[in-house]
């Protein structure tokens, strides 16, 4: 029995969203039309989550980001406002239509400047960039399947204190369901073993939203 854990039921969920920095304007409004979608709009990442990546990437004071699955653009907005000025946001993903979305509200938000949007499978628009500019913060929230080749194509690129932060690590409980053995399921749990003894980086693990796992290089 782990007694530090504490279930996050309705009331207390509404109690930590209370002790949160409230959305804005624009987050609400992405988040509206976002909703608007139908059932899709569950793959945008929990409000607190925003708030803790806008929180992280202010902390380590980020000067290059790259997001990989962007879909309507919530965790992007997050992260480019904790960009300092000259700060960059590099976002993957495969779809014109939702991005378009994501677009309009960078533009209200006034961060549209400070990201660029590529449009191709993620792990050809990583392989790309050049290992000469230093990753600061990646954010991984795309087809689960491809994680750990996004994991191979960061890691190297990171900077000293950088950090990859992956959603979605315990998968609605799947990982720990012995009759979920679908191919999403099986590659985050594949992940997950690998990461927490892979021996060139200090990971946590935390029970934020569907799950975060942080990895940092160790130091040589
Ligand atoms: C879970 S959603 C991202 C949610 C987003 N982080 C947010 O806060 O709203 C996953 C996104 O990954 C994109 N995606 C799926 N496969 C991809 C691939 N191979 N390359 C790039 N993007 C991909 C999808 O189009 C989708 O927009």
């Amino acid at each position: 029995m782990h007694e530090k854990f504490t279930a996050l039921t309705p009331p207390l969920y509404e109690y930590l969203l209370r002790h949160n920095p409230p959305q804005d304007d624009v987050q609400a409004a992405l988040a509206e039309e976002t909703a608007a979608l139908g059932p899709v709009s569950m793959m945008q990442i929990a409000v607190e989550q925003g708030v803790f990546l806008t929180w992280l990437t202010r902390l380590l004071g980020v000067r290059f980001a790259v997001e990989v699955g962007t879909f309507t653009g919530y965790s992007a907005l997050s992260i480019a406002r904790g960009l300092p000025p000259g700060g960059r946001l590099l976002c993957c993903d495969v779809s014109e239509e939702w991005t378009g979305i994501a677009r309009r509200h960078w533009e209200r938000a006034k961060v549209a400047d400070r990201i660029e949007l590529r449009i191709a499978p993620a792990i050809e628009t990583l392989k790309a960039l050049p290992r000469t500019t230093p990753v600061d913060l990646a954010f991984i929230d795309a087809d689960k399947t491809s994680y750990r080749a996004y994991y191979e194509e960061l890691l190297p690129r990171l900077s000293p204190n950088g950090v990859i932060v992956f959603d979605n690590v315990l998968w609605g409980g799947s990982v720990v369901d012995a009759a979920k053995n679908d191919e999403n399921t099986a590659a985050i749990r594949a992940l997950n073993d690998f990461v927490v003894s892979d021996a060139r980086v200090d990971a946590v693990m935390l029970p934020v939203a569907d799950g975060i796992t942080l990895v940092r290089r160790r130091a040589s």
